[in-house]
């Protein structure tokens, strides 16, 4: 996921269409305005942004922010908040969105496969919250669309992130650099989350 996700142009391609999959614990949802304040917190916080690039000042996260509206955050198919099923309040973010060929790291030939990312508030973090929102999402996705590989790209050093990966089924498949940081890429088939 890039330094901020609503900045990002969604790659062409299919993904989830689904505007809430409920997840347990958690549920999957679009962002609305009341958000505003959580999501700026989040992208401001120097635990959840240590792999991802990070932390921004609040004031810029919240120019940019109210600059393209908080609908934009999860404006492209397949962008999701977490929200905590009991309080529906924001605990993080999640996508199944298309990799950009012009980005490194590629398991097909033509590139723009989906890619997995999520992020956690630390509150939140130790409960399996990412792991059940994971798992729904990628349900989901084998319901929805045909098997195709499926990657997360992590930081080598983001242990939690790479645990997450593991426990998900997703394999180590080859490391490259990008930003002068060494990231993991790794793949599962979609095909392991079809419910029989
Ligand atoms: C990556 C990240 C989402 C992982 O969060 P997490 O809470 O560790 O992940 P999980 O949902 O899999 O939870 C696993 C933990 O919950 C515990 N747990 C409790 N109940 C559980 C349950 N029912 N099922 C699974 N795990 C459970 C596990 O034992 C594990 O605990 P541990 O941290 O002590 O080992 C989080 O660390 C994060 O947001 N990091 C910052 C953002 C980032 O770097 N994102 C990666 C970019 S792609």
């Amino acid at each position: 996921m890039t330094s901020r996700a609503w900045h990002t142009r969604p790659v062409p391609g299919r993904t989830l269409t689904a505007l809430r999959i409920d997840a347990g614990d958690v549920v999957l949802r679009k962002a609305r305005d009341s958000d505003r304040d959580a999501i700026i917190a989040h992208a401001s916080d120097p635990e959840v942004r240590a792999h991802l690039g990070g932390a921004q000042s609040r004031r810029d996260v919240a120019r940019d922010l109210d600059e393209v509206g908080v609908s934009a955050v999860t404006g492209s198919p397949g962008a999701y908040l977490i929200a905590d099923t009991a309080s529906d309040a924001f605990v993080g973010t999640m996508s199944l969105t298309r990799r950009g060929v012009h980005h490194p790291g590629h398991v097909s030939p033509d590139g723009e496969e989906l890619e997995l990312a999520y992020t956690l508030s630390p509150r939140a973090w130790g409960r399996g919250w990412a792991f059940q929102a994971a798992t729904a999402v990628l349900r989901a996705a084998a319901a929805e669309l045909p098997d195709e590989p499926v990657i997360i790209v992590t930081h080598s050093a983001n242990d939690r992130s790479l645990n997450l990966a593991r426990r998900l089924g997703f394999e180590p498949a080859t490391t490259f650099d990008e930003h002068g940081v060494q990231q993991t890429l790794a793949v599962v088939n979609l095909r392991e989350f079809a419910r029989a």
